[in-house]
């Protein structure tokens, strides 16, 4: 089961079937997918659906549809979910956000990002999230600090289901949970 979350200016809400659409316009975007593995055909983006919808099932949280009261019912993904590989730092639970381009750089992401990591710490009690992107994704990179997150180098990784090409290494952000003790 899912719900919703408000911030001042957003709407976090479950994912409907109508927004596969706004989703694979978004997958379409060159700029959007610059850092991330192409879902080329319609079927890998309702497979991406897919995998939200379970995550929901299976773990009580996941991804929300961002929307923007009076204006847009999808501007893209923001949302927590466990990393589905193994890597050093797994079992994690990560952060993750895609936007459509139109509204990068008004704070929307960040302030998406903060509702959700309240609701992992506070409501979930998640001692830690982490967040991971290519180290040129620079502009995923800035939302992760400043939210807080800190990188340690000698974390980064290469991505197992990647082993060649763009997508091989990653950096590795934290965040810990600051209600809990260290
Ligand atoms: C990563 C991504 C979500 C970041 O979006 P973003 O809009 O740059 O991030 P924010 O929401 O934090 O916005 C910050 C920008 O808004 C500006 N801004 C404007 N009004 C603001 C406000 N009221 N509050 C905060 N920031 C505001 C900031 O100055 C900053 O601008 P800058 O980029 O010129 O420095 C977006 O680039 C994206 O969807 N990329 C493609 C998908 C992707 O790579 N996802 C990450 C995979 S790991």
């Amino acid at each position: 089961m899912s719900m919703s979350l408000r911030t001042e200016r957003l709407l976090l809400r479950p994912w409907r079937d109508q927004d596969l659409a706004a989703f694979a316009a978004m997958s379409a975007d060159a700029q959007v997918m610059e850092f991330l593995p192409p879902l080329a055909e319609p079927e890998a983006c309702a497979a991406w659906a897919a995998r939200l919808t379970a995550h929901w099932r299976d773990h009580g949280f996941g991804r929300w549809v961002v929307e923007l009261p009076g204006e847009a019912s999808f501007i893209g993904v923001v949302g927590l979910a466990w990393i589905s590989y193994q890597a050093h730092f797994t079992p994690a639970v990560e952060i993750a956000w895609r936007l459509l381009r139109a509204y990068w750089g008004r704070g929307y992401a960040t302030e998406a990002a903060r509702a959700t990591l309240d609701y992992g710490f506070n409501k979930l009690g998640l001692a830690e999230i982490v967040a991971v992107t290519v180290p040129a994704n620079l502009r995923s990179r800035r939302v992760m600090e400043r939210l807080g997150m800190t990188h340690d180098p000698a974390e980064d990784y290469d991505h197992p289901n990647h082993p060649q090409g763009p997508w091989k290494r990653h950096v590795l952000y934290r965040l810990r949970n600051s209600r809990l003790a260290p």
